[in-house]
């Protein structure tokens, strides 16, 4: 996959992973809203193929970096770059490449409440693809709700008719609607119970597998960690403290780290044997 325009492309100055092929990179981002600095001086990879854990503490700024990341916010300063893209001098071209290729679940699901999980899923088809066939497009709905792992019926249903795990899976069915290499997602399994967050960490990890998916999921959740991640971000004094497997992360020396990862929470986790066990200690 080439992204337009990116032939040339300036690889001097890789903070991390060298040699690896980068899906997002983010260079001295800085955020501000009036006098509060949220980002400042933030760097980070995403590789392709992996699921990337982002956590930190509320308010540090995890979803306002997805928000940058996706366009949905010009950054006070630093540069961003998606696909090999420079997202604040694409031009529509590289900017609908960019969307095109990417899957978005939100914090708070967004799905359009009056529209049925069928309609939501068809709204990227319609929006990229406006040429085509109804019927098609229901089709491909149907497929990805099937993928999200939801029954056909839901298809038919309005958001409100749904469980909170049920309103995820269509979130997730409708980031998928245009088959997109890279998934954000943020807080996926929040409010979900203990099996049911197990059960979305696993499709999550499944589709990731079976559709070679790179994935930005942001969690509070110690469980989706130890369960799915590759590599862990943390967020933390405005930027990316550190960033690597669990095992080093685990062993940070800073005070954030240390009480998230050595807390009762992250024991029960981590000396689970199933993803569920430590849910169902919390639960
Ligand atoms: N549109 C906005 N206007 C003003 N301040 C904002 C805006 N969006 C976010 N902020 C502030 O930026 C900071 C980071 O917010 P953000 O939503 O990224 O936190 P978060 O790490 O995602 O937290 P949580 O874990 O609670 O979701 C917060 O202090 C928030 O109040
Ligand atoms: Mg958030």
């Amino acid at each position: 996959m080439s992204a337009p325009g990116t032939e040339t492309r300036d690889d001097d100055d890789r903070a991390d992973g060298g040699g690896e092929d980068i899906v997002v990179r983010v260079r001295g981002l800085e955020n501000r809203f009036g006098r509060q600095v949220v980002h400042e001086g933030l760097d980070l990879d995403v590789r392709r193929g992996e699921i990337l854990g982002v956590v930190g503490g509320s308010g540090t700024g995890k979803s306002v970096l997805m928000r940058s990341v996706l366009g949905l916010r010009r950054p006070d300063a630093g540069r961003i770059e998606v696909f090999g893209i420079d997202t604040a001098d694409a031009d529509d071209e590289q900017r609908a490449y960019i969307d095109r290729h990417t899957g978005v679940l939100f914090q708070d699901g967004a799905l359009f409440s009056s529209l049925t999980v069928g309609e939501n899923v068809e709204v990227p088809l319609k929006e990229h693809y406006p040429g085509i066939d109804t019927r098609l497009r229901y089709e491909l709905a149907l497929l990805k709700v099937k993928l999200a792992g939801l029954p056909a019926d839901a298809i038919d249903k309005l958001p409100a008719q749904l469980s909170g795990g049920m309103r995820k899976r269509a979130g997730i069915a409708r980031a998928l609607a245009l088959d997109p290499p890279l998934l954000f997602l943020d807080e996926p399994t929040a409010g979900l119970d203990p099996i049911g967050a197990a059960a979305f960490d696993e499709l999550v990890r499944t589709l990731q597998e079976a559709l070679g998916l790179t994935v930005f999921l942001i969690t509070h959740d110690l469980d989706t960690l130890y369960a799915i991640c590759d590599r862990v971000a943390v967020l933390a004094d405005r930027r990316v403290l550190a960033v690597g497997p669990l095992a080093e992360i685990e062993r940070v020396d800073h005070p954030w780290v240390q009480s998230y990862f050595h807390g009762p929470r992250a024991r029960a986790a981590r000396d689970g044997a199933a993803p569920t066990n430590a849910r169902a200690l919390e639960a």
